[in-house]
């Protein structure tokens, strides 16, 4: 098995020296490190690995997306030289675009969600991009901030809406990418009983468990779902959508629909997980504390979430997940006492663990 235990060391380049060096932004998206999370793979027997996402230039797993979409894009003739991509975005995808754009001489309009955190707003500003955040009304609703994206495209012949809900582009760079880069890291086929990861568009897990199950013999694929989202009610019932149960303080995840990109696979997931947001907030304090990872909330419930396929699926077994995104864009929340005190998280934290709420 290929797991990076720890990291290797970069030699810094010298001029003529090119061998390990990729062009540009864009060939530096993707192949990330999967982590051995070691504490959490002795305490459940289990080999737990995360995919180091955070890696990734852009600071997300939907760098991945975002090229993938816009190379896409390209290719069908759609996006031209000086063209304007569109998009609505809970806030990485835009980032993952806004990079992407400014390496490929694009111009870059986001709609998002107004109740997203103020740094993702701010960071998309500073690489340039438009940036309309609207009322967060659901998807039905014709001013959601997709419908929004949507008719900005409409409107301005030299544009494109990526659209990646539906754009199935995004999953299959995941299955191009993510999926194929694990089976190698592990060590192929035989090697990975099961992955497990939340969607937001559902590329990520649509894509990887598509590879995974047509390439790794007897894997397991699983859904995780954060409260508020119906997916995790949809695979459980056997394909009825039931409604909201709640909200979620995690960010980028959570589904109202079986989108385009996850509509492939949905039926064949093994199962899935619905994971509280308290159990979400202690992982993240005990990822920082056991393992120095400082993780967003979508990458704590992949953890909590393969911790619980490692109790479902025995001892022994080898379950990767995703580490989406860093904990940088959501510090002043996750963090913070105030804020975690309006969300009824605070107890959630261990007593020992209290010590990394540093901000009032
Ligand atoms: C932090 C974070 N985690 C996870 C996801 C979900 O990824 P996907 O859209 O591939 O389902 C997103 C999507 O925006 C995200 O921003």
């Amino acid at each position: 098995m290929f797991v990076r235990s720890l990291p290797a060391l970069k030699t810094p380049l010298r001029r003529g020296f090119t061998s390990g060096t990729v062009s540009g932004l864009v060939e530096a998206i993707g192949n990330t490190p999967l982590i051995k999370l070691e504490k959490l793979s002795k305490e459940t027997g289990c080999t737990i690995l995360g995919k180091a996402e955070f890696q990734n230039p852009g600071g997300s797993v939907k760098d991945r997306a975002a090229l993938g979409i816009i190379l896409d894009a390209e290719k069908r003739g759609l996006l031209k030289p000086g063209g304007t991509v569109v998009e609505g975005t809970a806030g990485n995808t835009g980032i993952g675009l806004a990079h992407v754009c400014r390496a490929r001489g694009y111009k870059c309009v986001i709609y998002m969600p107004n109740t997203q955190s103020q740094e993702k707003i701010d960071l998309l500003r500073m690489l340039g991009a438009e940036v309309y955040p609207v009322p967060a009304v659901a998807y039905e609703n014709p001013q959601n901030y997709n419908h929004q994206a949507k008719r900005h495209a409409e409107n301005d012949p030299n544009s494109v809406w990526t659209d990646q809900f539906d754009n199935t582009a995004n999953a299959d760079t995941h299955y191009r990418t993510t999926g194929p880069e694990i089976l190698s890291q592990v060590g192929g086929s035989g090697n990975i009983d099961g992955f497990i990861c939340a969607t937001g568009t559902g590329g990520t897990l649509s894509g990887v468990s598509r590879y995974l199950k047509e390439n790794a013999k007897g894997v397991q694929t699983w859904l995780a779902d954060p409260p508020g989202s119906v997916l995790d009610s949809y695979i459980r019932s056997g394909g009825k959508l039931k409604h909201r149960a709640g909200s979620s303080i995690t960010e980028g995840i959570g589904q109202g629909r079986v989108t385009n990109n996850m509509a492939p696979i949905i039926d064949q997931m093994d199962g899935s997980f619905s994971i509280p947001d308290e159990e979400t907030v202690e992982m993240l304090y005990r990822l920082l504390d056991e393992e120095g990872l400082y993780l967003g909330a979508s990458s704590s419930l992949n953890v909590v979430a393969a911790v619980e396929l490692a109790k479902v699926l025995g001892k022994g077994k080898t379950i990767v997940t995703i580490l989406c995104d860093g904990a940088y864009r959501y510090q002043t929340r996750l963090f913070s006492r105030t804020w975690l005190q309006s969300k009824n998280m605070e107890s959630a934290i261990p007593d020992h663990l209290q010590k990394y709420v540093v901000l009032p």
